[in-house]
Order: C-alpha cells, then structure tokens, then sequence
C-alpha cells in the first residue's frame, strides 16, 4: 500500500461493523508506520479460519494433517531460532525504573519508542496486517476485558482464534468508545517487490515491549506463540497484573480446577507453577479409580483472573478460550483428557510429522514410530535418535486447541461472574529440599511461601535449563511491575478482605519433582496427585490432620488416602522430610532474593523469614 493513501485506504476498507473511531485511528497509524501491503479485518469466522489456514499451507508455513486420523488440524514449524519465549528480549518500559523493579529489563519509554519507530517502519511491507479483535475472558463478563492485535502474522490470527474469543462479536461489547488494550505484533521480515517468502519469517532481533501506563504491547522479531500471540502472556499476565495492582485484582499464571467430593460438595482450587511444570495435565487431572466419587473438572490451564466478589470471596475465571499446551511428555496415560482434546481442530507446532500424516512427539506413546520427519524436516528414526540424541519434537513444541473440546471442562468455565476460589497452591520443579505439600498457617505465611518459590528451568524459556531459580508466584517472567510491589499487592488484597470479614482461600506449597538417590522422581505424580488434593479440601472441611513444622502443616503418612497406590512410610518420607540443614541453605537464598528486591519489599516478608528461621533452631 503506498504511504500517502493509507488513511483514505483504511477508512474505506473498515466494515461496517467497526463503529469505533479511536480503533479505526490507532489502525491508521499503525498502517503508516508499517506499511503492509494489505489489511484483513478479522472477523472470526470458520470461513475466514480455513482460508487463511489453505493460504499458510500453500506457502509452506502449515501442512494440514490426514483428516483420517486428526480432522481439521494443521502442524506448523517454526525457523529453529524462533522457538520459545524471549525473557532477555522482554521489556516493561515505565517511566521510572523501579517501578519495573530489578527482574524486569527496562527501558525508558522514550528511547524504547524511538527503537520501536525505527523497527516497526515498514516493517509489513509485502505483507497483509489483520486486525484481530478479542476478549480475554466470557465476552461482556465484568472480569474480561478486550484486546485489539494488528499483526502481519496469519499464524497468530489463526491461534488468536482458538486461544482467546475472537471476531465481530467483539466489536459489540467494544461500541464506539469502548476501552481495549492495543496490540502490535510483526514477524520483522518484510518482503520487496518479487521477493520469494520464507514459510516462518521472522527476525534475528526480537523487542517484546510492554508500556504499562498506557497499557499498550508492541512485538518485533518473533513468531512463536508467547512472544506473538498477545493476549496471552503479554496482556493477560504483564499488562493485567498492572491493571489488577491498580483496580484491586489480580491476574495470575494459575491453571483453575473444580473438585467434586464424593459428598457432593464441589470446591476450586488455583494453582501457580512455572512453565513446563505439568500446569495442563494437573488441570485435567482423572483421580485414581480406586478414590471412588472425586471428580476434578478444568476451568483454565494457563492463567487466571481472579476479583473480589460483593461477599468478600474471590472469583476466577480463564481469560483464555484454548490451550497453549506443551506437547512432549503429553500422552493417553499421563493427561488423557489433553489427549482427548487433541483429537481435532488442533494446530501442533514443533511436534514430528509421522508417515500416515499425523503428528508424534517423545512420550506420546510407549514405542516411538519406526520413522517420522522431526520438527525441522529431517528424516528421525529411534536409531537416529540413539545415536545422536536428536529429539523427533522440540522439547518446547505446543498444541493449540479449543478448551470446550476437553472432556473435564467444568460446566462453570465460561460463567461471567467467575468461580469462587477456597485454595491457592503453589508449586515449583524442585529435585530437593521442599516437601510434597504444605499448608501455610495464614495468609502471611502463604504469601511468603509463594514469594520464595523456586525452580529449575524448563525449555518453555530459551537459556540454560535445568538450574534452580526463584519463580515467585511463577510469575517472575510475567510480572509487569515490581515484584515486591507484588508482593505487598497480594498482602493488602488479603487483609482487605480479611478485614471485610470474609474467609480468605487456604495456600498450599507443593513439590511433585523431589528425587531418590537413583535420580528419579519419587512421587507417582498426575493422577495420584488427587491424593493432596483430597488431604487440602479435608483440611477445608476441618477433617484432616497434619503435622506442624517449620514451614506449616504437612500430612503425615496416615493423613493421606493411600487406596490403590503402594507407596511406602519409607518412599513418604522421602517427599514430605524437612532437612534442617538444607532448609538453612534455602533461607540464605530467600534472603538474596529479598535483598534483589529489597525496594519497597514488604516488612511483613522480612519478618516471616526471622520467625522461620527461629522455628527451624528451635
Ligand atoms: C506458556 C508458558 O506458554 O508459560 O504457558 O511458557
Ligand atoms: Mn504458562
């Protein structure tokens, strides 16, 4: 499109639809500024889903599986260097510094502005920009909100679609003066004239930028899903932890779950890991057969907003629509529900293209296939693998796909009012040191366990994998402010409503990872972890016991319901010990992290260590 009849071009394009004018403004500029060669107003249709699927599979960059085996479904794979999220690329550009705080990259929002004017101009030459529209929530719920992403990405119109509520409908609830977050995403490659495409452009220069005070996300470089679709972490964590400081809420990397007691009483649990850390399968949890009448349903995987209630309780629900899940490890046995998901309407990324047109990844099924061509396009057999170590998927590939395709879905995931909360938990990868679960005496005490969390690291992130690091709240990649700010958030919420009389959630700490001297997991995990979750909605209900340590409440052996598992005194040991010494160690770390976050951390944080520490000598 040439530059000067770019308004003229716009505002007659714009459907009839569109009836908000700053929208169709803020388009405009854009459109200047970048210079596609055409623009797409997305309206969410199948029509539209299909064709611009047809468009990426005639150009390479999908190829659509046997629909024999996976109907409608199309496996992606992205340039090599393009495959995880960016954090050392990430930035939160607030005015002053510490309002990022020391685990943010930050940039003054001037200086950023100027880079991103110089990257962004013309950067969609060649290339169609789509207007997706979205809502991060049940459209019209007094929790959602609306985002708009212009992006020169069909890929990411098209994962927009499955991950978020996306399309015309949206423009209703945005009438013409409606609030929503702006969005500007491109892949940095674009194309001159008679130039030949790429089937995953993108660009060795990545900037996923964030302005909180203007709550605006601009993306440059990256096609992969964290980096390029921004409702997800972008908005729905960065820029919605901001919003949540400011309004009273809070926006959280939890996976929400109901569970159904045999009773008949049914509860909701939030719960915050890392990334890679088994958020999905957890969410999708099947009990044991032998824990007759416990039933757990998912009402998110990723993420969570959760606001206070006019009686004082906290209510969630899933922004997201779909899930974004990680594919190796997935399997009939380990999350059978995600597998079910996965049946149809699916787009893999990264994941083993297998001779019969479907797609395989490490850990879908006990015996790998005798051949497949691996995420990169090569020939991969078992013997290969064997000698070189080369994976068939990237140990980072990702499903996308429609959540009300789960067979858990909980009837309550799309209610606009949300569900209420009775428990947080919190959990990290830890090989040591933190027992299986623990209950937080208060409030206090369960902030601060959820502030010190620690982690090894998962490929979910590019860098080194496999070291601890602290995770607060699993959220220190996704926090869009200053984490001891954070902190202090979370500790006013509570007292707030505690204040109001209301019954604040209990908070758990779990560790699934801890392993024996043969280096292996010692905990079962996936569906046995229904065994903590009966031992958490008993100690609600005032009818379990536990032992109290150092750190809170952790059930003993004969606390737990051990039908149909063997697993010894001896094995529970292993998971649930409290080692003084290594303890010790651990304190010296929270306290390094407290001194990295020692602006504006919250003395009630300081305190809660000493009193731990105390216990520990006494
Ligand atoms: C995700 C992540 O994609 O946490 O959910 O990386
Ligand atoms: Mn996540």
């Amino acid at each position: 499109m040439n530059h000067p009849d770019i308004n003229a071009q716009v505002a007659a394009q714009v459907p009839a639809w569109v009836r908000h004018r700053k929208l169709v403004e803020w388009v405009q500029q854009v459109a200047a500024l970048t210079q596609p060669e055409r623009i797409v107003w997305c309206d969410g249709s199948q029509e539209e889903y299909d064709r611009l699927c047809q468009q990426m599979v005639d150009a390479g960059t999908m190829r659509k599986l046997n629909p024999a085996k996976r109907p409608n479904s199309y496996l992606a794979c992205s340039a090599p260097s393009d495959v995880a999220r960016v954090e050392d690329r990430t930035f939160i550009c607030t005015e002053r510094k510490e309002d990022a705080g020391p685990t943010n990259n930050w940039i003054a929002p001037a200086e950023m502005r100027t880079t991103l004017d110089g990257l962004f101009e013309g950067s969609m030459r060649g290339r169609t920009m789509y207007v997706v529209p979205f809502s991060m929530g049940p459209l019209g719920s007094p929790i959602a909100h609306i985002g708009v992403e212009l992006s020169d990405s069909p890929y990411v119109a098209v994962n927009m679609r499955i991950m978020t509520r996306m399309g015309r409908a949206v423009y209703d609830v945005l009438g013409e003066d409606g609030e929503f977050v702006p969005c500007v995403h491109t892949v940095g490659a674009p194309l001159a004239a008679g130039q030949k495409d790429v089937a995953w452009p993108c660009n060795d220069t990545k900037y996923i930028v964030h302005f909180p005070a203007t709550r605006e996300i601009w993306s440059y470089g990256s096609g992969y899903g964290g980096n390029a679709l921004l409702g997800k972490k972008c908005f729905a964590l960065r820029i919605a932890s901001t919003m949540g400081r400011d309004e009273g809420w809070l926006a959280e990397h939890m996976l929400i779950l109901g569970v159904r007691s045999p009773e008949g009483r049914k509860y909701h649990v939030a719960a915050a890991f890392p990334s890679a850390c088994g958020k999905t399968n957890f969410a999708m949890l099947i009990p044991p057969r032998t824990m007759d009448g416990w039933e757990i349903t998912t009402i998110g995987d990723d993420i969570a907003w959760i606001k206070p209630g006019a009686d004082g309780r906290l209510y969630a629900i899933n922004p997201e629509a779909g899930y974004f899940g990680v594919a190796p490890g997935t399997s009939e046995k380990t999350n059978y529900n995600a597998m079910a998901t996965l049946k149809e309407n699916v787009i893999f990324t990264n994941v083993a293209l297998t001779d019969d047109g479907d797609v395989w990844w490490e850990g879908m099924t006990d015996t790998p296939p005798a051949h497949v061509i691996d995420w990169q396009g090569q020939d991969w057999t078992p013997e290969i693998a064997k000698a070189t170590g080369r994976k068939a998927a990237h140990p980072n590939a990702r499903f996308t796909a429609p959540a009300s395709q789960c067979p858990s879905i909980d009837a309550e995931w799309e209610n606009p009012k949300g569900v209420a909360i009775d428990a947080f938990v919190f959990g990290g990868r830890r090989s040591t040191t933190v027992p299986l679960v623990t209950e937080a005496r208060d409030w206090t005490e369960g902030v601060y366990m959820a502030a010190t969390m620690g982690s090894e690291t998962t490929a979910a992130a590019a860098g080194q994998q496999g070291v601890v690091r602290r995770d607060p709240f699993a959220m220190l990649p996704f926090c869009g402010y200053n984490m001891a700010g954070y902190f202090d958030h979370w500790l006013k919420l509570g007292a707030k409503l505690a204040q109001a009389g209301a019954t604040l959630p209990r908070i758990y700490c779990v560790n699934w990872f801890r392993k024996g001297a043969d280096g292996k997991f010692v905990w079962p995990g996936f569906g046995d972890n229904m065994r903590v979750l009966e031992w958490m909605v008993r100690r609600i209900e005032g009818a379990a016991g536990g032992n109290t340590n150092a750190f809170g409440v952790s059930p003993r052996y004969d606390d737990i319901d051990w039908r149909g598992l063997d697993f010894t005194p001896a094995q529970f040991e292993q998971v649930i010990s409290v080692d003084a010494d290594a303890w010790r160690a651990e304190l010296t770390l929270h306290s390094d992290l407290f001194k990295t976050l020692a602006h504006g951390l919250p003395e009630a944080l300081q305190q809660t260590r000493k009193a731990l520490e105390a216990r520990l000598d006494g």
